[in-house]
């Protein structure tokens, strides 16, 4: 479990004073991801250098498991930070160690003996699927193949934390898929609560349990990624969902947009929903999928003008929440 309460960075004094993180609060659960989302310049990587106390915070604190950490002194810190392993955007490796030189760095530092290192090096490799590229140098592996590396590092000293600054940035999307699944894995085997910054969205939608949005340096938006993707008033829910919508196959009819509201939704809803109405819907686009366990899903639909009373209390009767998209319709109308 990792907690952080008021935690503020600010940097200059004066004139030149500015607030990078103002007022910080959450808390990730052991077998918790949260996924920090902001464009660039929101903070997002102060963040993780406050948590990880590699800067120290303005005030706040942070809490893992029980123990404020910025409270520590700086011999006591050292060993704390043992808790949170850190994975960065580049992966930081260094170049001239092969992949097993790398996760050996912490257990070295440690004084670990040799023959210990070996076995825990071999047995982290193979946790993230790298049992064969322990004598490769970081030049001769993937992109996705260093992150595991890195991984595998951060998870040397067992955290009970895993902190990762834009680790999948830069990768492609398959790459980026299994190093997420890696890390939801990990989650699960090793109870770790990960704290997980990137900017980007559709990242999110695959690995977060929940979201917090930081937007010049204070959380705006946050809550469990299901309440966010099911919540017709989320905005960031709306950024989030997957979207399925293609509003210019919808002229002459009212364009509305249908999110799931309950986990139960019945798949055949759209014949079912069109049997109540006595007319049937037309989806414009639609995009359905799993997010832990529950059925997400968005739809864009043509609704003929005579139908619109009707279809947000009959979309209701499947757990569908619908609302008109009136900025649409117009534009439609006039396109018309
Ligand atoms: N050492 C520093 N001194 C002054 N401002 C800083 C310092 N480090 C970062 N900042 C400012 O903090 C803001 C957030 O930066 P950063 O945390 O890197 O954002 P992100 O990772 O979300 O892109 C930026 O406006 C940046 O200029
Ligand atoms: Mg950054």
């Amino acid at each position: 479990m990792i907690e952080l309460t008021d935690l503020t960075k600010i940097y200059g004094h004066g004139d030149d004073r500015t607030v990078v993180l103002d007022r910080i609060g959450f808390r990730v659960e052991s077998r918790e991801i949260l996924a920090v989302v902001g464009p660039s310049g929101a903070g997002k990587s102060t963040l993780a250098q406050c948590i990880n106390l590699l800067t120290a915070p303005t005030f706040g604190s942070v809490v893992v498991n029980g123990e404020d950490l910025t409270t520590l002194s700086s011999k006591k810190l050292r060993v704390a930070r043992r808790r949170i392993g850190t994975v960065f955007q580049s992966s930081g490796l260094f170049e001239r160690r092969t992949a097993a030189e790398n996760v050996a760095l912490p257990l070295e530092y440690l004084g670990v003996t040799a023959a210990e290192t070996r076995a825990r090096v071999a047995e982290l490799l193979d946790r993230v699927g790298l049992r064969e590229r322990a004598d490769h140098y970081p030049f001769q592996l993937s992109g996705g193949q260093r992150q595991r590396v890195g991984i595998a590092r951060a998870l040397a000293l067992r955290p009970s934390v895993l902190l990762s600054d834009e680790a999948t940035a830069g990768l492609d999307p398959t790459t980026t898929s299994s190093v997420v699944a890696l890390l939801r894995e990990l989650r699960d085997d090793l109870g770790l609560s990960i704290v997980f910054i990137t900017h980007e969205m559709d990242t999110v939608l695959k690995i977060a349990d929940s979201v917090a949005r930081l937007d010049h340096g204070s959380i705006v938006e946050s809550g469990r990624l299901v309440d966010l993707l099911t919540d017709p008033a989320s905005g960031l829910g709306a950024e989030l969902r997957p979207q399925g919508v293609s509003a210019d196959a919808a002229t002459g009819q009212q364009v509305w947009h249908v999110v799931y509201d309950r986990p139960d939704v019945p798949s055949d809803w759209i014949a079912r929903a069109s049997a109540d109405l006595g007319a049937p819907l037309s989806v414009l686009g639609a995009s359905v999928q799993q997010v832990g366990g529950v059925t997400i899903g968005a739809a864009t639909l043509g609704i003929p003008e005579r139908l619109a009373p009707r279809v947000a209390q009959v979309l209701a009767r499947y757990g569908l929440a619908a609302t008109s998209d009136v900025r649409v319709g117009a534009a439609l109308e006039g396109v018309a």
